[in-house]
């Protein structure tokens, strides 16, 4: 079975992934870590982020794969080539990049296909964009989770602090809030798979609700 959950940065999703693939001794993958890999490398080679060719090659001969950190249920360190960028990807230099390189449809295609690979192995919470919509539009079921702008940094902004400490890259609500929106905009209106809700996936705005209300709602319908 796979559950998909979709939805715009900072709604929660990853959380509620994580949480629900535990409760439901399920797989859990993180697509926008892939994205992410592709984009931090392109950084780092200093790939032109329009350089469509040069993009699609990354995604396409380098290998994404994750691993545990000591007693973790679930992997969340993240690989390239074999190359440990788990820190790398979530920078502030990596969110901007990502969306262009994510636009991208030759990167899309190389990553949807190890994506189909990663899913049909076991039971799997896949969290995206367009898990619902081209990952794996069969899903039994899809989830697209949103929250409102403001929910969506605040929350951000605490997951930096956890993620980096002292060292948090970017601590300014506003310049969060402004990034998250200039993200969205991007994803959403990409020509190809852009963030949107599949026709047939259950929207939940989680602005309001606390993780543990979204995780059994999810579950409940999971299982029923
Ligand atoms: O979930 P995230 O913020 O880590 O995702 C980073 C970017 O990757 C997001 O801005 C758009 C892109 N992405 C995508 O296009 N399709 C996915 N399935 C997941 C992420």
């Amino acid at each position: 079975m796979i559950i998909a959950i979709d939805g715009p940065a900072g709604s929660g999703k990853s959380t509620v992934a994580k949480l629900v693939a535990q409760k439901l001794g399920f797989a859990y993958l993180d697509t926008g870590a892939m994205y992410r890999a592709v984009a931090w490398r392109a950084l780092e080679r200093d790939v032109a982020l329009d350089d469509e060719a040069e993009l699609t090659s990354i995604a396409s001969s380098e290998p994404i794969s994750f691993g545990y950190l000591p007693g973790e249920p679930l992997p969340s360190k993240v690989f390239i080539n074999s190359q440990d960028v788990s820190k790398e990807i979530r920078l502030p230099q990596t969110d901007k990049a990502v969306s262009p390189v994510s636009a991208v449809l030759g990167v899309r295609e190389a990553l949807v296909a190890q994506q189909q690979r990663i899913g049909v192995l076991q039971d799997t919470v896949m969290e995206g964009r367009d898990i619902g919509t081209a990952v794996f539009p069969n899903a039994e079921l899809k989830i697209y989770l949103t929250a409102s702008p403001e929910v969506r940094a605040a929350r951000r902004l605490e997951q930096n602090l956890r993620r980096f400490g002292k060292d948090a890259p970017n601590m300014n609500r506003e310049e969060i809030l402004a990034e998250i929106i200039r993200r969205d905009t991007y994803d959403s209106e990409r020509e190809h798979s852009p963030l949107v809700a599949a026709d047939d996936a259950l929207t939940l705005d989680t602005s309001a609700m606390g993780i543990n209300e979204v995780v059994d709602w999810i579950a409940a319908h999971a299982t029923a």
